[in-house]
C-alpha cells in the first residue's frame, strides 16, 4: 500500500544552493524560500549554521534567517537549519529557530571531510547540541549521509549503517533523514536498509529518505521506501543540489518530479505543481542555468 499524504521535506534553499559556484544574493534566497511557501511547502530547510568557510555559499545565514520570520508566521511554515555543533546550535537559536538538524556520517571518511571528526567523535559533537536542543523545546532532525556507497569506501553495509542511526536516535533526535548523499542506491537496497532499521527498533515513521538522482533512481527509491511505510521525503526545487564535501553527488531528487508522481499515484502533498515550476524556472534565470528536472523542462516547455 501507499500513504495518503506524504510530508515532502524541501531542502532547494540548503542543500540545493550550498552546492553553486555562485553565492546567490541574500535578497533572491528570501525570494526562493517565500516563492517555495506560496507553492505549499511547509517544511523548508532555510540555511546552515556551519563554519562560513566551509560552506561560503550559506555564510550569510545571520542575514537570511530573520529575513524569513514572516513567512513562518503567515503561512505556518517550519524553517528548519543545519546546525553541526553548540557553537552552530548558539547561532540558529539567537535568531529564534526552533528546528534544527544535526549531520552525521556512516562512514569514516566523510565524517572527516564534512566534519572533521571520526563518527563517534561527529555523535559526541552532536550529544550536547541535541540535548539543548530538546531542553529549548526545539525538533532535531538527524541526517545522515552515505546510507548506501561513498565515494571513497565504496558500498556502505547496512549493519554499519544501522548502528550509527541507531546512536542518533538514542541522542534524542525526533527523525531520521537517511541519505543517498552520491545517488547510488537501488531500490532493493532501500528496502533492505528500512527493514535493518526496523529490526533495531528504529521505527519507520520517524524515518525519512534522502535521495540525490545522480544514476537516475531517486524516484524508484522513493516509491520502495514509500511501499515500505515512509512518509517523509526529502527533495529539492528544480533539482538543484549536490554536496561540496562529496565528490560526485549530483542534485537531489527534484521535488517537482516527486510531486509528479505524488499527484499521479493520488497522495496528497498540498504542492501547487504549477506554482512551483515557475519557481524553479525563475530560480534557473537566476543561476544562470536550466533546471536539470525532467518535469520542469517538460512543464515549461512552450
Ligand atoms: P572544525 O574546523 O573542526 O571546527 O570544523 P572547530 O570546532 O575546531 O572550530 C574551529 C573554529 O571554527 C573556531 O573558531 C570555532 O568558533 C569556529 P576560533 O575559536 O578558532 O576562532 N566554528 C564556527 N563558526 C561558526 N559557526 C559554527 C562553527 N563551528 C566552529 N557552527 C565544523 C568543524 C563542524 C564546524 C566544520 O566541519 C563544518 O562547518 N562543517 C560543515 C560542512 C557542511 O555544512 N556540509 C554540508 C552539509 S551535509 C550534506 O549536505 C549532506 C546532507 O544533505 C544529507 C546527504 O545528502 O547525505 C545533509
Ligand atoms: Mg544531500
Amino acid at each position: 500500500g501507499l500513504p495518503d499524504r506524504v510530508r515532502i521535506h524541501e531542502v532547494g534553499a540548503r542543500d540545493g544552493l550550498q552546492n553553486e559556484k555562485s553565492v546567490v544574493p541574500t535578497e533572491v534566497k528570501a525570494e526562493f524560500v517565500r516563492r517555495l511557501a506560496e507553492a505549499g511547502l511547509s517544511t523548508i530547510e532555510a540555511t546552515s549554521f556551519v563554519h562560513p568557510k566551509w560552506v561560503p555559499q550559506l555564510a550569510d545565514a545571520e542575514q537570511l534567517f530573520p529575513m524569513l520570520g514572516e513567512i513562518a508566521d503567515v503561512g505556518d511554515v517550519a524553517l528548519p537549519v543545519l546546525v553541526p555543533n553548540e557553537r552552530g546550535l548558539d547561532r540558529a537559536l539567537a535568531l529564534g529557530a526552533r528546528r534544527i538538524a544535526v549531520f552525521g556520517s556512516a562512514t569514516e571518511t566523510f565524517a572527516a571531510r564534512n566534519l572533521n571528526r571520526t563518527v563517534d567523535g561527529s555523535l559526541a559533537m552532536f550529544e550536547p547540541v541535541v540535548a539543548r536542543a530538546k531542553d529549548a523545546g526545539v525538533h532535531v532532525r538527524g541526517y545522515l549521509s552515505m546510507c548506501f556507497g561513498d565515494p571513497w569506501e565504496g558500498a556502505v553495509p547496512v549493519p554499519q549503517v544501522v548502528r550509527v542511526a541507531k546512536a542518533l536516535m538514542d541522542l534524542g533526535c525526533d527523525e531520521l533523514s537517511l541519505g543517498d548523499t552520491i545517488g547510488v542506491a537501488t531500490p532493493g537496497h532501500v528496502r533492505e536498509l528500512l527493514s535493518g532499521l526496523n529490526d533495531a527498533g528504529v521505527a519507520t515513521g520517524t524515518v525519512g529518505v534522502h535521495f540525490h538522482d545522480t544514476y537516475g533512481q531517486a524516484l524508484s527509491n522513493t516509491l520502495a521506501a514509500l511501499q515500505h511505510g515512509v512518509t517523509t521525503v526529502d527533495a529539492s526545487a528544480g533539482g538543484l543540489g549536490g554536496c561540496p564535501y562529496a565528490k560526485s553527488a549530483t542534485g537531489n531528487l527534484a521535488t517537482e518530479d516527486l510531486v509528479w508522481m505524488l499527484d499521479g499515484l493520488g497522495v496528497h502533498t498540498g504542492v501547487d505543481l504549477g506554482v512551483l515550476t515557475a519557481t524553479s524556472v525563475w530560480m534557473a534565470e537566476q543561476l544562470g542555468r536550466p533546471s536539470p528536472s525532467r518535469t520542469v523542462r517538460a512543464l515549461s516547455h512552450k
